[in-house]
Order: C-alpha cells, then sequence, then structure tokens
C-alpha cells in the first residue's frame, strides 16, 4: 500500500511519449502530426490524412497516389471472412459484428505479422484502413438482409465505402458528391484523438506482442461504450426528443442544470477541452452547408439542427455552462449530418471506428517501434483482506 500514485482515470499519468497528435484542451487546438485540424480539414482529404498519420508527414503527388492503390488492392475480404456474417442473429448490433470479423482477421493474418518487423506491421495497417469500409457495410448489409456489394476500385475510398452500404447489385449507388465530401471531413475530424480509451486499449492490448488485428477489435470494444464513441447516437435522441416535445428548448437547458434530474445536455462538455472543440466549429459549418444543398431533401433534418443552434445559443449565454467550461463537442453535429446522409443510428460508432483505425494503428505502430516501450503493467493499491488462513467449506 501507498507505493504506487492512485490515478483513476488516469486523469494525471502520461501513459507513453507520442508524436502523433497534440491537442490543447485550454486554447481548443487539436494537430495530427503538427497540421492544424482546420487546415487539414479545409484541405484535406481522409486517404491523405491516413499517410500523414500513419508515415508521420504529408505525402507527394506520387507517394499519395501509390498509397491509394495499396489501400485499393486490399480492400477485399477473403470468402471465407464473408462467412462469418453468417454466424450472426439477424438483429446483431453492427459494432458486435465489427469487433468479431475484426478480430477474426487475427486468423488469416497471423503467422505472417511479425509484429517487430516494420515491413509487416505496414501491410498490417494497410489491411486495416483498406478492409475496415468493407467491413462496416457488410455489417450494415446483414441488419438489413441485402447482398453484400463488393469494394469498388474505380471509387474514392469514401464514395466506395458509401456505395457498399446504399448501393444493391441491380442498382449501384451514384455517389453523391456532397455526401462524400461530408464524410470524408466526418472521418478526419475522427482520424485521431491521442490517448482516449480505445487508443488506450489498443496499445495496452498490442504492448504485450499480440496480434494487431486482435488489439484493433479490442480498441473497438472500448469505443462502444456510451461514455466514448456512442455520444452522437445520444444525440440525435436527445434532439429528437426536444423536436417532438410541447416542453421548450429553455426547458431542457434547465433540466440540464438541475442537480436533481440525471438529465445532460448530450454533445456538450468534454474531458481535455475547456474551451469550444475545434472539431465542433468545423462541423457545425459543414452541417449549415450541407441541409442547405440538401434543400428539400434534408428538410427533416432542418428542425434537428434549429434545436441544436438554439441549444448553443442558449447554453453559451447561461453562467452554469460558462462557468464549468461546457461547450458543444464533436459529437454534437455530427449526428445530424450522418442522420441527413440516411445512415441509421446503430451505424454511427461503426463510421466513428472505421475513421479512427488509422489512429489506432500509428499508435501501435509508433510503440512497436518504441525502444522505451514495455508490456503494459498498472499496478494498484491492494484494499482486500490481509493474508488469512484458508478453512474448509464445513467450518464456513
Ligand atoms: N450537461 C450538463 N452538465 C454537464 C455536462 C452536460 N453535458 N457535462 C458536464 N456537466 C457538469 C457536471 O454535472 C459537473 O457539474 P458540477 O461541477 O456541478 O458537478 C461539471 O459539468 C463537470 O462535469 P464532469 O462530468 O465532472 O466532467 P468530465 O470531464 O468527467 O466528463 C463528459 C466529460 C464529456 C463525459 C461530460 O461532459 C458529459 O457527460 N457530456 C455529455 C456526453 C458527451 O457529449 N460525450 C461525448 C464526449 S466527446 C467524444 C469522445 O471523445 O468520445
Amino acid at each position: 500500500l501507498g507505493y504506487f500514485t492512485y490515478d483513476p482515470g488516469f486523469m494525471s499519468t502520461a501513459s507513453c511519449r507520442s508524436d502523433v497528435t497534440f491537442i490543447d484542451g485550454d486554447a481548443g487546438t487539436l494537430l495530427y502530426r503538427g497540421y492544424p485540424i482546420e487546415q487539414l480539414a479545409g484541405q484535406s482529404t481522409y486517404l491523405e490524412v491516413c499517410y500523414l498519420l500513419l508515415n508521420g508527414d504529408l505525402p507527394s503527388s506520387d507517394e499519395l497516389h501509390d498509397f491509394s492503390r495499396i489501400i485499393k488492392e486490399h480492400s477485399m475480404l477473403h470468402e471465407a471472412v464473408r462467412r462469418f456474417f453468417d454466424g450472426f442473429r439477424h438483429d446483431a448490433h453492427p459494432m458486435a459484428i465489427m469487433v468479431g470479423v475484426v478480430g477474426a482477421l487475427s486468423a488469416f493474418y497471423h503467422d505472417n505479422v511479425d509484429v517487430h518487423n516494420p515491413e509487416h506491421r505496414r501491410i498490417a495497417a494497410h489491411r486495416l484502413i483498406s478492409k475496415m469500409p468493407t467491413i462496416a457495410a457488410w455489417s450494415y448489409k446483414y441488419a438489413n438482409g441485402q447482398p453484400f456489394m463488393y469494394p469498388d476500385n474505380n471509387l474514392s475510398y469514401t464514395a466506395n465505402f458509401l456505395s457498399m452500404m446504399f448501393g444493391v447489385p441491380s442498382e449501384p449507388y451514384q455517389p453523391n458528391p456532397v455526401f462524400v465530401r461530408a464524410l470524408d471531413l466526418i472521418l478526419i475530424l475522427h482520424a485521431d484523438h491521442e490517448q482516449n480509451a480505445s487508443t488506450s486499449t489498443v496499445r495496452l492490448s498490442g504492448s504485450s506482442e499480440a496480434n494487431p488485428f486482435a488489439a484493433i477489435s479490442a480498441g473497438i470494444a472500448s469505443l462502444w461504450g456510451p461514455l466514448h464513441g456512442g455520444a452522437n447516437e445520444k444525440v440525435i435522441r436527445m434532439l429528437e426528443e426536444i423536436v417532438h416535445s410541447d416542453k421548450s428548448v429553455e426547458d431542457f437547458v434547465a433540466r440540464a442544470k438541475d442537480k436533481n434530474d440525471s438529465f445532460r445536455l448530450m454533445g456538450f462538455g468534454h474531458r481535455v477541452y475547456k474551451n469550444y472543440d475545434p472539431r465542433a466549429k468545423i462541423i457545425r459549418k459543414m452541417c449549415h452547408e450541407l441541409l442547405e444543398e440538401m434543400g428539400d431533401m434534408g428538410a427533416d433534418n432542418q428542425p434537428l439542427f434549429d434545436v441544436a443552434m438554439e441549444l448553443e445559443r442558449i447554453a453559451m449565454e447561461d453562467d452554469y455552462f460558462i462557468e464549468r467550461k461546457l461547450y458543444p463537442n464533436v459529437d454534437f453535429y455530427s449526428g445530424i449530418i450522418l442522420r441527413a446522409m440516411g445512415i441509421p443510428l446503430n451505424m454511427f460508432t461503426v463510421i466513428f471506428a472505421l475513421a479512427r483505425t488509422v489512429g489506432w494503428i500509428s499508435h501501435w505502430n509508433e510503440m512497436m517501434q518504441d525502444p522505451e516501450s514495455r508490456i503494459g503493467r498498472p499496478r494498484q493499491l491492494y484494499t482486500g483482506y490481509p493474508e488469512r488462513e484458508y478453512r474448509p467449506i464445513e467450518e464456513r
């Protein structure tokens, strides 16, 4: 007792050194490999951001061309992996399918992955980035009882995902460029966020030199929790409740402030950002543009967006939120975009997992090449019995 620092939730413990992502929560700054998220969101693509996170710098046009070709090469799944889907109940949550199928990839890429070999690690990273859209789209298709769509390598990474989700063999999906750009932006904004719960899970499970596909599956399991990746789904449920309620937006804000009421403003507050979440600013603008562009098609999402902006306006003028530094986070507006695109609520966290895969595997790779890295082995403060004598069962 007393030999170790007690730090539940790792509030003040740095578990590693990392070059990947920098966050200044007070300033509202987020950098991927030194580049501000605003510049990447405005000028880059998700695939270019994947290259940046994995390799440490932005690619030249030849490097990006090669990278795109390699990612396309790996987009198919082994037909035996396809049969894994059949083992799930028809109503399985797509995140449960993701955990299972990504974990199952470890059976296909086991003996040929030497985690100490940089080339093997690179190929594992490419395979994961490439196969995630296929697995994610098929988890949706399976739940809907629709035929699986195979990857179309003529499409961009993001358009291909939408095509596998919304296309059917008799009617291939014609990617809508506005949706493709909106989803690409969401993927960029979710690509990495330093040592959050799921990334730390991937690092800890990978630190035993476990198979990387199994380690990523552990990350997906962690992300699934409502305190982590599940919040954007909850935001939509809250906004729908407000839109359909006869109570005012002010009434809901008052409930969020009431300590006797467990209701919280979903999509508000963040452990690290004590200033506006920079991702929320970018996504709010995209939300506005998307709904405007969609016109009548997006009309049923407009009331949700209006309520969201009204909530933000009222909360930002309220002492309760000002004093506690509670601002909208990335999840506050992202759900409205996904909903407007026709993506069902239970796929929101799947899309988060798809986007975050590059962050997870970049951190895993960084850890594997770090000479200071060791197996993760937290200690504890023991609070149980002192040593005592075993009593035979008839004496208990
Ligand atoms: N609505 C009303 N009050 C809130 C809210 C909220 N959304 N968030 C925090 N508070 C209050 C909280 O009651 C506490 O008040 P007091 O000091 O009077 O007890 C104070 O603000 C500090 O909150 P906390 O829960 O101690 O802060 P935390 O850093 O442990 O939690 C959080 C951060 C994100 C879990 C929390 O703000 C929250 O539950 N937000 C709503 C859920 C949400 O939007 N989650 C998405 C997080 S971003 C996506 C990701 O990175 O995974």
